[in-house]
């Protein structure tokens, strides 16, 4: 085990997420824990995670008291490394000089952590305060211009630690270093998916207990379906799934799930036919935010409907939800994190049903969920799915939602999909909407007749986590045959454009 003492950090489980790439164990710990505690924890090494500003400031956490003289190793990040610092009879300072952001490392002696890497490498800096003089019988071993001592090391004490963030992927050769770090103390890479997911499935047996039931909605997109996969995995039969078709889905979107979803992992899964519910409900709206109102409601009518009747059976006490660690972060740590995915999950129940979610995936980043749906054995089709907004192809078409409209759409979406997945660009892009311009119309000819269509567009983008997006830049061969197909195979079509937006200022849906 590694234990990462949280010092009051954004980046915490950035840290532990990394030290799982090294393949080794690792879990979190306050630093208001005692040593005692932690040690009773067995810990191979640990490490000491950035913080708040300054070591000075009031109500900084402190390093628990008797850390360093229990000899095991301790590798120090920002705040941690300055904490060390301090504590060990160094100096810090308040130059009043900060760093933020890409900062050259200049590294004047290798030593353990810069074994082998560059002498000048980009690393990424936060801070205020800087160590000024390391503690007696440290090394210094490198510098940025603005500190002079940024990162330094005892390998006989087994003390280590950088003013930078490893953790970023800013940081040219943060892994490394953080390799280095492990293996000198000599933390052994054996840690893998299989046991991160064994160890979701124990903790959710732990929360519901042998005799809880608990329900999940199905979105058909990767977090829901991994952790309903691990909750069934935990639980068996007494997890219900709901899945809700609400008409708006892409072509084989449904199918799949019931098919492929269910048999992999043998859920029990309650699929409802909504879709006449909802076009009815949409009919003749054209404004976006009506129709994500609309389309939000409908679905949590027809899932208490569904949970009404799985809690006639008895008590449900449990909510199932794929909250993932940035939708935490986002939130502020956790407790808007219900509401962030409300339009298409479960927001806006009864207050008075009272449920506790189980989040199994709450420590996780979506590429590390996507590894644990490997590991779960769910096939790739849904693994690697792209991003899919809950009220679906809805809000993909410009104008009000027919079923005549939602065909076309339906088709010439199956297309762009096909031919980017035959291209292998499904990893490269994050999503590529396609939008149906309902009520523009366009002359073209075809067969040599006029024909008077509807525009689809294509808006592929590239995107690290959909807060900010580029329009991706898909090779012409494949917008070509993309073109060629729809305009050919889709008749209402007779043009095909592509977006070239980036987000912001666009966003990435149109509506
Ligand atoms: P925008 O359009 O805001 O989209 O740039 C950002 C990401 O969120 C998805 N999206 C949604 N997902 N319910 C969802 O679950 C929604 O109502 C919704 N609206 C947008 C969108 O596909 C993109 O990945």
């Amino acid at each position: 085990t590694v234990l990462v003492v949280d010092f009051g950090a954004q980046y915490a489980q950035l840290i532990a997420r990394r030290v799982r790439e090294c393949h080794v164990y690792s879990e979190i710990v306050p630093s208001t824990m005692p040593v005692e505690e932690m040690l009773a924890k067995k810990p191979k090494a640990i490490i000491l995670s950035g913080g708040p500003s300054s070591v000075y400031a009031e109500g900084a956490p402190a390093v628990p008291v008797g850390l360093f003289e229990t000899g095991v190793p301790t590798f120090g990040i920002c705040y941690g490394f300055q904490a060390m610092a301090q504590t060990l009879g160094g100096e810090v300072a308040r130059t009043g000089i900060a760093e933020y952001g890409g900062t050259e490392l200049r590294v004047g002696m290798e030593g353990v952590l810069f074994s082998g890497l560059p002498a000048k490498q980009t690393v990424w800096m936060s801070h205020g305060d800087s160590v000024a003089a390391a503690p007696e019988g440290f090394t210094v071993t490198a510098a940025t211009d603005e500190t002079p001592v940024a990162a330094f090391e005892h390998p006989g004490k087994g003390l280590y630690g950088v003013q930078f963030h490893p953790e970023v992927l800013h940081s040219d050769h943060g892994q490394a270093v953080l390799k280095h770090f492990l293996d000198a103390a000599g933390c052994r890479p054996s840690w893998t998916m299989l046991n991160i997911v064994e160890d979701a499935v124990a903790a959710v047996q732990q929360q519901i207990g042998p005799e809880g039931r608990a329900i999940c909605a199905l979105s058909g997109g990767v977090d829901s379906a991994v952790a309903a996969a691990i909750v069934q995995r935990a639980i068996g039969d007494r997890l219900t799934c709901v899945f809700v078709d609400h008409g708006l889905l892409r072509k084989g979107e449904a199918e799949q799930v019931e098919r492929d979803f269910v048999a992999v992992t043998g859920v029990k899964l309650r699929v409802v036919d909504a879709a006449d519910r909802f076009l009815k409900a949409l009919d003749g709206v054209t404004d976006p935010e009506e129709k994500r109102k609309i389309i939000g409601r409908e679905f949590i009518r027809v899932f208490e409907d569904e949970q009404r009747a799985i809690m006639s059976e008895g008590p449900v006490d449990f909510l199932v939800q794929g909250t993932l660690y940035p939708d935490v972060v986002e939130s502020g740590g956790g407790t808007g994190t219900a509401n962030i995915k409300s339009h298409h999950n479960v927001g806006g129940l009864p207050e008075d049903l009272q449920f506790s979610l189980v989040e199994p995936l709450r420590t996780l980043f979506k590429d590390e969920v996507r590894r644990a749906g490997e590991e779960l054995g769910l096939p790739a089709a849904m693994v690697w799915r792209q991003p899919f907004p809950g009220p679906g192809l809805g809000i993909r078409i410009i104008g009000s939602v027919t079923q005549d409209r939602l065909d076309i759409l339906r088709e010439a979406d199956a297309i762009a999909r096909e031919e980017l997945s035959r291209a292998g660009l499904d990893r490269e892009i994050w999503q590529c909407p396609v939008v149906l311009l309902a009520d523009v119309r366009s002359v073209g000819v075809q067969g040599d007749g006029r024909t008077y269509g509807h525009p689809v567009v294509l808006r592929p983008v590239t995107s690290e986590d959909a807060m900010t997006a580029d329009w991706a830049r898909v090779p012409y061969d494949v917008l070509s045959r993309i073109s060629t197909r729809i305009t050919n195979e889709v008749r209402e079509v007779n043009r095909v454009v592509v977006d070239v937006t980036s987000k912001p200022p666009g966003t990435i849906e149109w509506e």
